[in-house]
């Protein structure tokens, strides 16, 4: 069996850096080495809407974002699949299926729904669509077999609870889906980027994202305005690495070329790291060092997605043949699905054969 790579990401608004180093950078990598029999991208707009259910507009103007940063960033239509996760109905076919094969209290031990249910506020009113959405995550992977599902941590109980079921399943039915791994990012850092405040994940609603299509002027307020070391004062001080998220981002993006073509005084970050903590190196040093290195990465994007915008209908070309393409290997998944389940009935000769004997006995 071959390597099916497949991951997503819930279209609720433009991709940022959390977004680029805990998966799409490398999606991108993944895809330009080939070393797959498939590879798919999704927008998981039917999982956003189970949270904006009220907001279905936000969730449509967003698809074009979306697909605008994945193909800025080096996503090829011509290699990977790129998708919309509405517009394969075999997906909600298979969760209801899937749904009889786990329980409500396993689905409340799922840590990352749980965080997003306080998240939401939504302790006492939580939508059945939404609980759920660990089942429909679970079949989003099953669907198309995919062996490798590139994604931070915070995905890893949706696998796990992927695994599982496509074990019950197989053992119900029979061998048909395929247990799938994460494959999380290699850099401890990218594992979960904090926002520029310091705070928690890079998430929207905090207010704390640089995102991939922001301007080289916002990157830098951005960065200039980021969270440090508080009591790294006065330029002599020593200073904290710990928490420092100027630091924490040179974890996740700095290269040595990066200091050979921008800060030649310093070998590596080791090096960096070891003067910043002696004390006479200033955050401003520092924070500008880093919005070369975002810049000298987002520069590229910025003018494809440039070029790109010019041609929105070619974008929404690219979207349907891509999920025109996903739905074949989905449904032909879910032939074998429902002929496991013994729900084939028209196309089982045997059981039409066996029903007309038993009656035919009486
Ligand atoms: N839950 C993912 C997110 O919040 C999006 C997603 C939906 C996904 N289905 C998926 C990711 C399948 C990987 C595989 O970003």
């Amino acid at each position: 069996m071959g390597k099916i790579i497949l991951t997503g990401d819930r279209p609720t608004g433009k991709l940022h850096l959390g977004h680029y180093v805990g998966s799409l950078r490398r999606r991108v990598q993944l895809q330009n080495a080939g070393d797959f029999d498939r590879m798919f991208v999704f927008m998981a707009d039917v999982q956003a809407l189970t949270d904006n259910a009220d907001n279905p507009e936000k969730i449509r103007q967003n698809i074009v974002e979306v697909a605008l940063d994945y193909l800025a960033a080096g996503l090829d239509p011509e290699k990977c699949t790129i998708f919309i996760q509405s517009q394969i109905p075999e997906l909600s076919e298979l969760t209801t299926y899937l749904m009889n094969l786990v329980t409500v209290s396993r689905l409340q031990r799922n840590p990352t729904v749980k965080t997003e249910i306080k998240m939401r506020n939504f302790e006492a009113n939580i939508p059945v669509g939404f609980f759920c959405y660990p089942v429909s995550q679970a079949a989003d992977i099953a669907l198309f077999k995919s062996t490798t599902v590139p994604a931070g941590e915070d995905q890893e109980p949706m696998l796990e609870q992927t695994r599982e079921l496509v074990r019950r399943f197989n053992s119900t039915y029979d061998n048909v889906l395929v247990e799938p791994e994460i494959m999380l990012p290699t850099n401890q850092a990218s594992l979960r980027l904090p926002g520029t405040d310091g705070k928690a994940k890079m998430s929207k609603s905090l207010g704390n994202c640089i995102y991939l299509s922001d301007s080289a002027d916002d990157v830098w307020q951005k960065v200039r305005s980021m969270y440090t070391d508080p009591d790294h004062l006065r330029v002599d001080d020593p200073g904290k690495i710990e928490g420092n998220t100027v630091f924490t981002y040179l974890d996740a993006f700095c290269t040595d070329d990066d200091f050979a073509q921008f800060w030649p005084d310093y070998a590596n970050l080791d090096e960096l790291k070891q003067h910043y903590m002696r004390g006479g190196l200033g955050d401003m040093k520092c924070k500008k060092f880093l919005n070369g290195i975002i810049n000298r990465m987002l520069e590229p994007m910025r003018v494809r997605r440039h070029e790109l915008e010019q041609d929105i209908p070619a974008i929404f070309d690219i979207l349907q043949r891509g999920s025109e393409a996903a739905r074949e290997v989905g449904a032909r998944t879910m032939d074998e699905v429902r002929k496991a389940m013994r729900i084939d009935y028209f196309h089982d000769s045997q059981l039409i054969q066996q029903q007309s004997d038993k009656y035919r006995q009486k």
